[in-house]
Order: structure tokens, then sequence, then C-alpha cells
């Protein structure tokens, strides 16, 4: 496949994820941290407009002069920006004027990329890469804010929760590892740079924690004592009375939780989701156990299957050794966001195919549930 099919098939499955939405389900944004699946539609297609189309073609024309305000997310070098918050209130434009504007970009990406200018096909790369990115968002995001709807509506089937495998510990031995992404293969600026990692004996889990081995941890009382819980994560569960992963809700006695498809009877077996870091440490302390560090994840992660769950890993996202900032504003990616946050490993159900490596570096602020977040144990030896 060619760079300008592989361009056209990543397009192409943005808006196949949404072909069972409705037309108001299009911006619907039920809080600030999730976006309406029309902001992110058009949001990576800005991308492409103004980070390669403005720059590198003098002859294209942009689609409409206030797009750059409207689609803007976070990039405090091109300018100012409509409010997070207010996402889901622009009805203008339309889906209908969202979608003619995606394929007024393709069509001149498409010339762009018949070029074939190697500075312009690795920037095609980063924004297919960024889109996927948005393509999990969309999904997550459509979950938490469908979330609210009594209806409980069911739009798409993305196997959420399939039954793990029996777990066992698997051991490795002290030693100096070689931690980050080699290769010419696509990465992000956060892998780059690979360098020595000593790390101490330890052991991890084959498998993911268990919905039924998670309820144990809430009927044992585990969100009511404080000595498993850090202090930011104790004072949050109190204040928001949190008692079950996200999504969870108890009728007549029973588990059920809310799914893309539709609401569902917890299924005891399948890897528990929507946990915060919170939860997930606060979980291994009462199991007497403790999570991955990342680099722990990174040199065991080919002898256990992962893919289902974004993993929880106690380590703060940092800069790896002569991690550099590029220039400008394509330089906004990644580092300005290492800051108050954990790393996650792994990939998802909802994440796009290609989309996933060994050495991906995933983060979110600790109190997050809402993308698909579970639960790989480790301890030290
Ligand atoms: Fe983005």
């Amino acid at each position: 496949m060619n760079l300008s099919e592989a361009f056209q098939r990543v397009r192409d499955h943005s808006l196949n994820l949404c072909s069972h939405l409705i037309t108001e389900d299009f911006s619907l944004q039920a809080s600030e941290e999730v976006s309406p699946p029309k902001w992110h539609l058009a949001h990576t297609t800005w991308f492409f407009e103004q980070f390669i189309l403005v720059p590198n073609d003098p002859s294209y024309v942009v689609k409409h002069p206030q797009f750059n305000f409207l689609f803007n997310s976070y990039y405090n070098t091109l300018g100012a920006r409509t409010a997070r918050n207010q996402r889901g209130l622009m009805s203008r434009p339309s889906v209908d004027e969202v979608k003619i504007y995606r394929a007024y970009v393709d069509g001149a990406m498409k010339k762009l990329i018949e070029k074939n200018i190697p500075v312009i096909s690795e920037l095609v790369i980063l924004g297919m890469n960024h889109e996927q990115q948005h393509q999990e968002l969309l999904i997550t995001d459509l979950k938490y804010s469908l979330w609210f709807n009594p209806l409980n509506p069911s739009v798409m089937d993305i196997g959420e929760y399939t039954p793990e495998q029996e777990s066992t510990w698997v051991s490795f031995d002290s030693e100096i590892y070689e931690i980050g992404h080699i290769g010419d293969d696509f990465c992000y600026d956060n892998e780059l740079n690979p360098h020595k990692v000593y790390i101490n004996d330890f052991a991890i889990s084959s498998g993911l924690v268990t919905n039924q081995e998670y309820l144990e941890f809430m009927e044992a009382g585990g969100y009511d004592d404080p000595t498993f819980w850090h202090d930011e994560g104790w004072a949050w569960s109190k204040e928001l009375e949190v008692k079950a992963p996200m999504y969870w809700e108890q009728k007549d006695g029973a588990w059920f939780y809310y799914t893309l498809d539709g609401l569902k009877p917890i299924d005891d077996a399948a890897a528990v989701a929507h946990i915060n870091f919170y939860e997930a440490s606060a979980f291994a302390s009462w199991k007497g156990v403790r999570l991955p560090t990342e680099f722990e994840w990174e040199v065991s992660q080919n002898k256990f299957e992962w893919g289902k769950r974004w993993e929880w890993t106690n380590s703060a996202y940092l800069a790896y050794p002569g991690f550099k900032v590029a220039p400008g504003a394509i330089g906004e990616y990644n580092g300005k966001f290492m800051i108050n946050q954990m790393v996650l490993r792994g990939s998802s159900v909802a994440t796009s195919e290609g989309h996933s490596r060994p050495t991906y570096r995933n983060f979110f602020h600790p109190k997050y549930r809402w993308q698909f977040m579970g639960i790989r144990l480790a301890k030290s030896l």
C-alpha cells in the first residue's frame, strides 16, 4: 500500500466509525474532557490543513477562515481557539459541511502526497497517527457522552469485554535493559533515544485483573480502607463517592456496565476497565503487590498478550534522556504534557489497527477513567 492509499484508509476509517450514529450524536459533549464526534472529524482534518497544506502548498486555499479558531485543539503557537468545554455547542458547521471539509482537504492532500517529498511524507505519517489517536478518542468520548442517555444506546460492538486467560507470574532477572524505540518505522518523539535502564528482579502477571477480582476488592471494602490509597486518590474517591469502576451500576444486587453495545451484565472473566490510576494502585496494594514500571512493562511485554486495555504503570510521564522538543507548533505534540501524568502501556480494544507498538507511551492524569484502562500487576522479587 502506498502512502496515498494508507492516508485514505485512515481517513475513511474515521467516518466508518460513525456509520451507526444519528445526526444528534455528532454534537454530544458530556464533559470538558470529551469532544463531540463532529469535532474529532473536523480537528483531524484541520491538522492536515494547518500543519501540511498551509505551510507547504502555496496554491492551497483554506476551506474557511474561522476553522482554525474552531478546530485548533491546544496549539498555543497557532493562536486563539474555541473553549474546550464549548466544542459541543457548535451546531454549525453541520455534519455534512464537516464531511465536505474532509473531502476538500483529502483532495489537496493527495495531490501533495503524490509529489513524494520526504519531509512532507513524514508529516503525513504523523497526521495519520494523530488521526488514529483521535479515532480512539472518538470511541471513548462517545461512550462517555452516550452513558448519560437512560436509553443505553447501542452504536457499535468493539468487543469491549472478552474472557481473560488464567494468569501466572513471569519472572525477570536484574539486568541492564535497553528502553525506547529502535528502527526506522514511525514512533512519537517521546519514545526516541534508546537508553539503558537497570531493572531489579521482578515478576509480572501474564493476565490482566478481571472484573471478578475487582469485585472482590470492592466487596472486601477496598474503597473504604485508606491504607491502600494514595492521599490524592482517597480524597478523589471520597469527594465523588466512588464505589465501582466508571460505567458500573447495581440493579437488584447484580452489577451491570454500560458499553457501546448497550447495558450488559458484567462478565466476571473479562479484564476490568475504566478504573483510574488511584484505583489501579489501590487494588495492587490490596493484593500486596504493585503496578509495573513502564520499563518493566516494556522489557517483559513479549511474554504476555496485551492490547485489550491501556495498562496503568507506576511511572510518571517524563522525557527520555536526550528528548528534544521539535521546533514550531508541532513541538507542542508531546513534550508539554510531561507534567502530572502517568504512563500507560499497551493499547486497547478501541485502538485503531496498526497504532500500537511495545515502546508506545500513552499518558493521562491519574484521575481519568474514560479510556479503556486496566490493571496488570507486578512485584519485586
Ligand atoms: Fe489532536
